[in-house]
């Protein structure tokens, strides 16, 4: 029977004792981790957020009744407990940090009991992630989920903190919002009182701090839910959370000098490392030639080199082609030491550069005797390969891949090889926090899918002033100034200045391929707020989820959310998406049109 808590006030949290409390009487509160009876005498580890304290039942304390509640008690069973903090008789546990000290117990209350839970409450555990999930107010009372949600808590604090002292305002926005073109896929909400009308949850704040900016506010900051139907991935979910701002009368600089200090000022106070400042920069360009990603691991090399110069006209089809073809190309990445790969291992990475855009994974290992073992050696001559071998710098015993392709593929590839073969050769050091900034991203990218240029970050995007020129001839070649902070191989956030003349705004739009009266319909409601007045402004947006990911060495974003969902967009634990009462959709003037599952 669970017994009420009536008049008894919690002293303290079982961790925060220390020997400086030998002598006080305690109420600690809390849920049992463990319980030994030795009969005579009955140990019990008392767990809360802050630790674990041990508790001593004996019966010359705290009398039969007592002993018979210790005796009772269970895992996961909340208890309070009240008695005198001594000094520990059966010697330190240094596994503990009130391994010094114990409780021994004048009176105890079982506030509430406890099935077995499915899964222990301990560090580390190994268990299935589905089952974690189902149960997860379980599966946070976990010493490592609670460090993490703990440190969460803390960098967001330290952000406001800061921001706040910048002069940044926090305002809402609203999450009930118009679905616009561009981005991802928009998650609807149907509107009872506007049959057939729809809301978009927003997919980050956008127009709405540009709005802020028009409305004279200068320093906007808001921690804010952001909403994007796409396909899930350790690090993205359906809904996370932005660190979001936008600055008025400044430029790139000024957002990259004031987002520098917030990290260095977040990584000091939240896990006491220090960033030096200015983070190194790489140019978009670079970051792609040398690791094959606009968001480079600098944590160890094995840079991608481009062969194509030595690939033209050689007798091996696939590499000539790409050398001779516009914005196609021929690299390889050289894997030191590896040249024995066993022929498993490389189908293995074959298959994961096809599912990359890869027709196929030409290498070459250099054997100890100096001699190649290569997959397109025969359509080569010596003086091709030897050429090869020197650019890449390949010694014996070294292993090279290629891809020749389109840059894009290539660049994938090479990339994704790249860091794989970096995580299992382990050549990653994971106590560096590499931060850098990306910059001179092209302002726009061809999509093979919709047959047109779309903003590579978004349409609000200002183009470098010197690369303009170029828009009609030549849009590809046309620079944004924007800017991603990257961490460690992850982008973290991005930003922009924004456009905030119409001129080049009306001309980004037809670029893209809206017209000026699909453009007014969508985004009517920001040109109209330009008209009056708007001022030069940019912004960035972090992905706190990310950047606490980061922080604590999680390895998913859905160890640093209180409540995730799983790769499937559905949370296990309510059920969630479900079906509704048909009576609500009537309301809602919606028919279901697919089988139901
Ligand atoms: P962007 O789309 O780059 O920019 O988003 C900013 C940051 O948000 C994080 N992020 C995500 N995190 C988890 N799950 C997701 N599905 C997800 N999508 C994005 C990333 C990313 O860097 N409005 C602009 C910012 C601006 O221009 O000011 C924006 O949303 O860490
Ligand atoms: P992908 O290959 O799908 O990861 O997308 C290519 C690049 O676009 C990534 O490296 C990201 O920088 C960016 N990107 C695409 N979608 C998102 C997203 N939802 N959140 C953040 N970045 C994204």
């Amino acid at each position: 029977m669970a017994e009420s808590m009536k008049g008894l006030k919690r002293t303290c949290r079982c961790a925060e004792l220390s020997e400086q409390n030998i002598g006080q009487t305690v109420t600690v509160m809390g849920w049992v981790q463990k319980q030994r009876n030795k009969g005579s005498i009955v140990f019990v580890d008392l767990r809360d957020r802050s630790g674990l304290i041990q508790l001593i039942y004996e019966e010359e304390d705290c009398g039969t009744e007592n002993m018979d509640k210790a005796a009772r008690m269970r895992a996961e069973f909340v208890v309070a407990a009240t008695g005198v903090v001594t000094r520990r008789d059966g010697g330190i546990n240094e596994n503990l940090k009130t391994g010094s000290i114990e409780i021994h117990v004048k009176d105890t209350r079982i506030l509430a009991e406890a099935e077995t839970p499915p899964f222990h409450i301990v560090e580390g555990l190994n268990t299935r992630e589905e089952l974690r999930l189902k149960y997860r107010s379980l599966d946070l009372r976990r010493p490592d989920m609670q460090r993490r949600i703990i440190l969460r808590s803390q960098i967001v604090q330290y952000m406001r903190e800061f921001m706040s002292a910048e002069g940044f305002l926090e305002i809402e926005t609203p999450i009930l919002c118009k679905s616009t073109p561009e981005g991802a896929r928009d998650y609807l909400v149907p509107s009872r009182v506007h049959p057939g009308n729809f809301y978009a949850l927003p997919q980050s704040p956008q127009l709405f701090k540009q709005l802020l900016m028009c409305s004279g506010f200068d320093r906007y900051f808001q921690i804010a839910k952001c909403f994007r139907d796409e396909d899930l991935r350790a690090d993205r979910q359906p809904e996370f959370t932005q660190a979001d701002m936008e600055l008025s009368f400044v430029d790139a600089e000024d957002v990259m000098d004031v987002n520098e200090r917030l990290i260095q000022y977040v990584c000091r106070k939240a896990i006491g490392v220090e960033v030096q400042l200015p983070l190194p920069r790489m140019r978009w360009i670079d970051a792609m030639n040398d690791y094959g990603s606009d968001k480079p691991d600098t944590r160890f090399e094995m840079k991608l080199k481009d062969l194509s110069d030595l690939a033209a006209g050689c007798g091996f089809g696939v590499f000539a082609d790409a050398a001779a073809a516009k914005g196609c190309s021929v690299r390889a990445i050289n894997v030191k030491g590896q040249a024995g790969m066993p022929r498993k291992k490389i189908d293995a990475l074959t298959d994961m550069a096809k599912g990359n855009g890869a027709k196929g994974l030409p290498y070459m290992a250099v054997k100890e005797d100096g001699s190649v073992k290569c997959s397109f050696a025969k359509f080569m001559t010596e003086d091709e390969l030897a050429a090869i071998r020197d650019r890449m710098e390949a010694e014996p015993g070294d292993l090279l891949f290629f891809a020749a392709d389109r840059n894009g593929i290539v660049w994938n590839v090479l990339g994704a090889l790249r860091l794989r073969l970096g995580e299992e050769l382990g050549l990653i050091d994971h106590d560096k926090f590499n931060f850098l900034w990306v910059v001179d991203f092209p302002l726009l990218e061809w999509s093979e899918e919709e047959d047109r240029y779309v903003a590579m970050h978004h349409p609000f995007t200002m183009p470098m002033e010197e690369d303009w020129e170029y828009i009609d001839d030549d849009p590809g070649r046309v620079r944004a100034q924007a800017y991603d902070i990257v961490l460690n191989g992850v982008e973290l956030g991005g930003g922009s200045v924004r456009i905030h003349r119409s001129d080049i705004q009306e001309k980004m739009f037809s670029v893209i391929g809206l017209s000026m009266e699909e453009a007014n319909e969508k985004f009517g409601f920001l040109l109209t707020a330009f008209k009056y007045g708007v001022p030069p402004h940019a912004g960035l947006a972090y992905g706190v989820d990310r950047l606490v990911m980061l922080l604590t060495g999680a390895d998913s974003i859905r160890d640093v959310m209180a409540f995730p969902k799983n790769k499937d967009a559905v949370d296990l634990m309510s059920d969630a998406p479900n079906t509704v009462d048909p009576k609500q959709l009537e309301e809602l003037s919606i028919a279901i049109t697919a089988a139901l599952s």
